[in-house]
């Protein structure tokens, strides 16, 4: 058996999957978010460490494994969250996490020092959400800690630091601090220098399928696995979730619609130009990249909805309306920007639109409209990822999104493209499972295993009339952001 950790934002999930690929048990464990003043997300990594060791523990015990039956173990991780070790290996602060957004000052000054070097070596442009403004934060706003400071790690790297003794990150999730040459796969000095930056604060760097240890005797003790358990470096949680899916070769693409939502794209050897308007960052596969865009409020838009407009009913039974409507909503149209947005407009104060109404719409069409806003929203990043390269004929769909028909007909038809289903869906888990596997020498590469582990059930096709009407409809949704951005 191989073991994939997820480590999220809400809680760490555990999968236990054999060697045909089928997953053979699960624990989670969750962890709270700590929010002290607006705009601030914080976990304490103590937590994570603790819900990591529980959620082994609980799968062991729930599985009846004898300790030699677990070959490997490895990491996927909410990206970009900082954490600060002192030269003892103390944790010198709360983790930053990827969902705060205290930083924008820091960005400013990124773009300002580093002009257009920021996106010819880091690829990306300066998000709050990234990891080198909230390094740059705590040196600004708490200069005695900062001094303390010996290394950073993101969030699985610090978790596996725990598990095993060793320090290392890897290039996935190095690829989202902006502190990586990402082509080059090496940090860079010069963004290290143009900040006055130790680079002996960033972790030495390995590929994720590389061994970075075993597990220390008393974890081996507290979980009920072996001390030789081979730990695997693992992640980012959207490099994971795409080796999952088996988006593995050049032009493969993912729909992933949970909270937010995300469409991805594998990119061949080398790091495609998208003008910072697409995130690139370095695949868990070695020597491969992926590009992509973010919708924030995706499924979180339907959440929002249906909470204030229709808590008593079930998702399902709200989206019975998509099965009682047509396309286009009887022309309402909706704009997902409930929290800003990030793809493709990085703009954090528009807000979101319903348009169109008519005095005899009812609940049905104002739910379709906001399926069908949202997945507008992401076809503007899978256009984006067309734009850059991407033949983008097909793609697998995952998450909330994944598991409403009506909803995947939708992206079929709005995107232009087939849309597969998988048979059994685990998420990033599953390709953590999957860099374990390879790791172990179960496989000799991600898409051997790809082969085991990811099947695909139904597609989706689109149908023509639906596809133009909806063509239509995109263009004007295109629109609406320029020309209501300034209401707020
Ligand atoms: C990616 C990002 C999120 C986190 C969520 O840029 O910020 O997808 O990785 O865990």
């Amino acid at each position: 058996y191989v073991i994939g950790i997820d480590l999220g934002t809400s809680a760490v999930k555990a999968l236990l999957v054999d060697r045909e690929g089928q997953v053979r048990g699960e624990a989670t464990a969750a962890y709270p978010l700590i929010q002290e003043q607006p705009g601030y997300n914080e976990q304490d990594p103590e937590q994570w460490v603790q819900g990591t060791v529980q959620a082994l523990r609980e799968l062991v015990r729930e599985s009846g494994l004898a300790p030699a039956e677990v070959a490997g173990i490895s990491f996927s991780g909410q990206m970009h969250g900082l954490v600060l070790l002192d030269a003892e290996r103390r944790v010198l602060r709360r983790a930053i996490l990827w969902n705060d957004t205290r930083t924008t000052a820091q960005c400013r000054e990124i773009g300002e020092v580093l002009g257009e070097r920021l996106l010819a070596v880091a690829k990306n442009r300066a998000l709050e959400g990234f990891t080198l403004p909230k390094l740059l934060w705590v040196r600004q706003h708490e200069p005695e800690l900062f001094a303390r400071a010996d290394v950073l790690l993101l969030p699985k790297d610090y978790v596996r630091y725990r598990l095993t003794g060793h320090i290392a990150s890897e290039y996935s999730d190095a690829a989202g601090t902006l502190l990586l040459d990402v082509a080059g796969k090496r940090w860079s000095r010069e963004i290290a220098d143009a900040f006055g930056l130790a680079e002996s604060l960033c972790p030495p760097l390995v590929e994720s399928q590389a061994k970075v240890g075993t597990l220390l005797p008393d974890i081996a003790r507290a979980t009920g696995l072996a001390e030789t358990v081979g730990v695997y470096a693992g992640g980012a949680d959207n490099a994971c979730g795409a080796i999952g899916a088996g988006i593995l070769s050049p032009g493969e693409t993912m729909c992933s619609i949970g909270t937010s939502g995300v469409v991805l794209s594998h990119m061949d050897a080398s790091p495609p130009d998208t003008e910072g308007k697409l995130h690139v960052f370095n695949h868990g596969q070695a020597d491969a990249y992926y590009a992509m865009g973010v919708t924030l409020a995706a499924g979180y838009s339907l959440t929002w909805f249906k909470d204030t407009f229709a808590p008593d009913l079930s998702f399902e039974t709200l989206l019975h309306g998509l099965a009682d409507t047509s396309p286009g909503a009887g022309g309402l149209l909706f704009t997902p920007y409930l929290a800003g947005e990030r793809t493709p407009h990085a703009d954090a104060s528009i807000r979101a639109s319903f348009i169109g109404m008519d005095a005899s719409h009812k609940l049905p069409h104002f739910t379709r409209a906001v399926v069908e806003g949202v997945t507008f929203s992401l076809k503007e990043s899978v256009e984006l990822l067309r734009g850059a390269g991407c033949d983008i004929r097909s793609l697998v769909s995952i998450g909330g999104g994944a598991k409403n028909e009506h909803w995947l007909q939708i992206q079929a038809d709005i995107f232009g493209a087939d849309v597969h289903r998988l048979e059994s869906e685990q998420g990033p888990a599953l390709g953590a499972a999957m860099l374990a596997a390879c790791g172990s020498g179960w496989f000799a590469s991600l898409r051997e295993c790809a082969e085991t582990f990811v099947r695909r059930s139904r597609t989706y096709r689109p149908r023509p009339e639906e596809a133009e009407r909806y063509a239509g409809l995109f263009r004007i949704y295109e629109q609406v952001y320029a020309n209501t951005r300034h209401l707020n």
